[in-house]
Formats: structure tokens, sequence, C-alpha cells
């Protein structure tokens, strides 16, 4: 065996100018780094550029991400050049897998400047689908917008990049390996881990397992279905939820990651998780849960298939926080949610005094929040909800939040829900998504309704529907300044606002990978009408939105590519 230094190459290369890191990172269909040159290589080498070179040398770096088609051969270029960068130490899950929230444990207790994800999260995989390059810093959250900005610009005028193509990673086997390089750097490690076991750690020490045993698998346990959806979770939940909590083995399915999530799409809402809405129905299991491809989102379902919406699930775990004993020890430092999130959270805030923050949507708004000690627990109407043990939204964590409730409370999801409709009222919220509509004709749309709804006129006006009216009493363009490092966060959003506190937003998603995705979300919050359909009840608004908005005379479409 040849056991000289291995090479490190400067490779010259030319710049692409749509490198832009996202708030889920880079998202592109496979295809476009399989077949444009460099174009990974462009990313990757603009990612360790954004990185102070003092910083980066000698450093340690995560690597991990969903399972899904293209990551391995990703990981083994990422090796490479971490490598040639000056890189010491990368700590990578085996096979390359690992859940994006267990990678931000792992950043934090490795003290790692970083780690790179390769998951496109929601996003369909297999060859034909998408694949997600996502930058996350040393608090172990998604980049800022400052370093997003950094590596973009980077990524328009790169001209060259270091590789090292000898050194050849085994992925698969656990434990260290050592390569020696022809530079000065000392010998660049890989190290090959299984992360459960650090993140069941994580989770001893925020909740109380032997209570959680009890429930899931004591005298009078409940019954639970939880669907792991293909991804990266399938492990975490085989090991935490079945080994150690004592869920029937046969209680969760579909737990063995693959590249192509099976074929359907790794988003965990009633639509593509639609097998656990259907195997509850019948009202054998108590409690349901499905998790994204790369484990950071989840949706919780009662009894019978019960839904339980993105912002009402925060808000309940918001009202019942001290039954996570983590949060005992630490208190409440702050709530918060994104923008288009239902306002059921802020309920909850006023109520218990707790400061509540607003954001753009993306993780790394709260991630900012949480260093400063601002936060403590956050969510998403993107089925996203976590605290501030890491930087990243955890299904897991919030299907354990949930099981604590119920085992303090000793109630079923039903009861709880309706407890807390009646203590709050509720606020009643959808989403529409348009997904693959032509770039150009999203952002002429969306240019055009800023001119709209800004237009002085525009406040005051009135929309009838049936017997339903709403006076327009602010409109906007959402915009974002931290109170931690006061930067500002433009065009978040377009959002009217009705005087009963309806709200109707039209956003472009930010992390889509084919074409442009328009979504509408709609809000109205009811004190009386507690149990109607959500669709019936906010029907006039959506009626609402698509007049305003022309949207599906635009686009030549007749109704959303998805409801949630
Ligand atoms: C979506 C979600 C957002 C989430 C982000 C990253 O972004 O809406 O809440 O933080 O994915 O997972 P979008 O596609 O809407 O820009």
């Amino acid at each position: 065996m040849d056991d000289s230094p291995l090479q490190v190459l400067t490779v010259a290369t030319a710049p692409y100018p749509d490198q832009r890191h996202g708030s889920g990172g880079l998202r592109r269909m496979v295809n476009v780094f399989q077949t444009r040159k460099h174009y990974l290589h462009n990313f990757i080498q603009s990612i360790f550029s954004s990185i102070d070179l003092r910083d980066r040398q000698g450093s340690t770096v995560m690597v991990g991400g969903d399972g899904r088609f293209f990551n391995q051969t990703a990981i083994r270029v990422i090796v490479q050049m971490a490598a040639a960068n000056g890189v010491g130490r990368l700590v990578i899950g085996q096979h390359g897998i690992m859940s994006t929230p267990a990678i931000s444990c792992m950043i934090r207790k490795c003290k790692a400047i970083g780690g790179i994800i390769l998951t496109a999260s929601h996003d369909p995989g297999g060859p034909n689908g998408g694949l997600g390059i996502k930058f996350n810093t040393a608090n172990g959250g998604p980049a800022s917008e400052a370093v997003a900005n950094k590596i973009h610009q980077i990524s328009r005028t790169i001209e060259e990049f270091a590789i090292c193509p000898g050194l050849q990673v085994d992925l698969m086997t656990l434990g260290r390996q050592t390569f020696d390089l022809e530079n000065k750097f000392k010998p660049f490690t890989v190290e090959i881990v299984d992360s459960v076991e650090s993140y069941a750690n994580l989770l001893r020490n925020i909740f109380d397992f032997a209570a959680l045993k009890e429930l899931l698998s004591g005298e009078s346990h409940i019954s639970v279905r939880l669907d792991a959806m293909h991804g990266a979770a399938g492990p975490y939940v085989r090991r935490i939820l079945c080994g150690e909590l004592g869920c029937p083995a046969n209680s969760a399915v579909n737990c063995v990651p693959l590249e192509d999530f099976g074929g359907q799409r790794p988003d965990p809402n009633l639509t593509y998780a639609a097998d656990l809405a259907d195997s509850m129905r019948d009202g054998q299991f108590d409690f349901g849960a499905a998790f994204g491809g790369d484990g950071d989102r989840h949706m919780v379902l009662g009894k019978h298939g019960l839904y339980v919406s993105p912002s009402d699930s925060v808000a309940v775990i918001a009202d019942n926080i001290f039954c996570i004993p983590y949060f005992q020890h630490t208190g409440v430092r702050g709530f918060a949610r994104s923008m288009p999130t239902s306002a059921a959270l802020d309920r909850v805030a006023k109520a218990t005094k707790i400061e509540l923050y607003e954001t753009p949507p993306g993780w790394n708004f709260f991630g900012s929040l949480m260093d400063a000690g601002k936060l403590s627990l956050c969510g998403e109407e993107s089925f996203g909800a976590g605290g501030d043990h890491i930087r990243e939204t955890d299904g897991l964590w919030a299907v354990l939040a949930w099981l604590s409730i119920m085992a303090t409370r000793r109630q079923s999801v039903q009861d709880i829900l309706k407890d807390h409709w009646l203590k709050y009222g509720r606020n009643y919220f959808t989403r529409y998504d348009y997904e693959s509509i032509d770039i150009d004709t999203a952002c002429e749309m969306m240019e055009d309704l800023e001119i709209i709804i800004t237009d002085k006129s525009f406040v005051k006006q009135r929309f009838a529907v049936e017997d339903k009216l709403y006076q327009v009493e602010k409109a906007d363009s959402f915009e974002y300044t931290d109170p931690v490092n006061s930067s500002l966060t433009r065009n978040q959003g377009l959002r009217i606002i009705f005087s009963d506190g309806s709200r109707i937003i039209y956003r472009l998603s930010g992390t889509r990978i084919n074409g442009a995705t328009v979504q509408i979300y709609i809000d109205s919050y009811e004190k009386e009408r507690l149990s109607e359909d959500t669709q019936v009840m906010l029907a006039p608004l959506a009626t609402i939105a698509l007049k305003i908005s022309k949207l599906h005379h635009r686009t030549g479409r007749s109704g959303p590519s998805l409801i949630t």
C-alpha cells in the first residue's frame, strides 16, 4: 500500500450566480449537482472560505444528512475538500446519516466550528428528487443571514477550490481514520460516529424518562404509532422510543432510511403522512406522530387521527411547559414563532407574561435569540417546534414534549387540545402551497401585490364574502430587526391584517427546488366556535386572498398543490 502523503490540489473553476444559502441551505435537483461542472465543489469551497482561516485550521466540523440519494457521493467530496482546506477533524454520521437535531446537538457537544448538513428536508428524494446542502455554525443552528450572504458573495467570484482527490473515506465503519497530507497541516482525522447515544443523552437530561416509560409501557400504557417516513429519524425513534421507553417494536414504522424515502415526500403533514392518519382512524392508537426526512419536523395526531396543527402544537407545549423538567430548571426566557404561524402562542405568552418574538421563517432567527438568553421555546407553522437545548427544530423533542404533557395531565390529545381552546379560544390556520410556478410569474405577482396592499387606499378597504365582512386594518411587507444584533431582514412576506385580527399572508418559499412555490397563509381567531372544520371556517378569507392576488388567473391553476 502506498503510504506517501496525500496530494492537495488547487483546481480552477468558474462561478455560478445562483448559489444562495437560503433558510434551508442550497437546494437543487440532484441532476444539477451531477451535471453542472463543479457545482458542488464551488459551494463547498464557498462555505469553507467563509470561515476565517485561523478558525478553520485544525478545527472540527460535523457532517451528516438525511440519507437521500447522492448524499454519500457529496460527503466523499466534502471530506476531500475539508482536508485540503485545513479542517483538522470531521465527525460524520455512519453511512452519512444523522438527523438535523442530532447534528445540532453534536456541533455543540464536540465544540465544532459548524456542520454541513446534507438534507433537502421535506423535498422529494431519489435520483429525480432534490439535494440540499446547509451550513450550520458553531451554535448548532443554520447560518445567519450575514454568513449566508458571505457564502453567496464568495460563490459569485470563486476561481478555484482545494481538494485531496486521493483521499478515500470509509463511511460505513465506526471509528477513527487518519490521513497524512502533503501540506503542513497536522494529520487529518475522520471519525465515523453513531450519534443516537449522544442525542438520547441530551433528551434524558430534558425529560423524565421514567414517567415517559410508564406512559408508553407501564400497566395502563397508551398505544402509539410513529412514522419516520423512511428518513433519518428512524434510528432515533427505534432506539429511544422503542428501545428505551418501551414502545412495542411494531409501533414504529418506516424506520429504515431510504435514498428515495420509499418514493414518498418525507413531509409530515396530512397529505404526505396520509398512511399514518389512515392507520389511526379506527381508534386503535391514542397518539400518532410522523417525522420529516431529516428528523426536524413533526406532526402530532390524537386518537382517530385528530390533527394538531403545528401552530397549536407549540402553543399547547408553551402552556404546559413545566411538564418538561428541563424548563423547571432553566425557567422560561421567552417564546417565539415565525410570522406566518398563527397567534395561538401569543395568547399563551400574554397570559403567562412571557415575552413573545415574531420572526421571519427560518430557525437562524430563533438561534440568535436563544444565544442571547432571550428564548426558550419556539415553533413554526411548517411543523417545527423546539427548545433552546439545540438550535434546530426537533421532531423527537416535540413528540416527547407532548407525551410529557399527556403523562403529567393524564389526558388524551383531544382533551388537552379542547381544554386549550376553551381557555384561549382557537386560531384556525391553513396554508395553501402553489408549487412549481414559473419564477417570473410568481415574482411579478408578488411585486404587483405589494403595490396594491401598500397603497394608502388599501387600508380600511372592505371585503365581503357571503355573510362575512372583513375590513383591512394594516397591510405591509414584513420586515424584522433582530433585537440582539439589530440586523434588518426585509421582504419576508406580504401581510394583510383585518380588524378582527384575521390575516392573509403571501410569501414565496425559500427552500423549493423546482420553480417557485407561492404560499398563502390564512388564519382567524374564534372565541366561541371551537369545533368547526378549518377549511370551512377559512373559506371566505381564502376567497378574498385569491381575489386580491388573482393567483389562479395569473398562474392558470385552479387550486393549490398542497393544503396544510
Ligand atoms: C420552510 C418553512 C420554514 C422553515 C424552512 C426550513 O421555508 O416554511 O418555516 O424554517 O423551511 O426548514 P420556506 O420553504 O417556506 O422558505
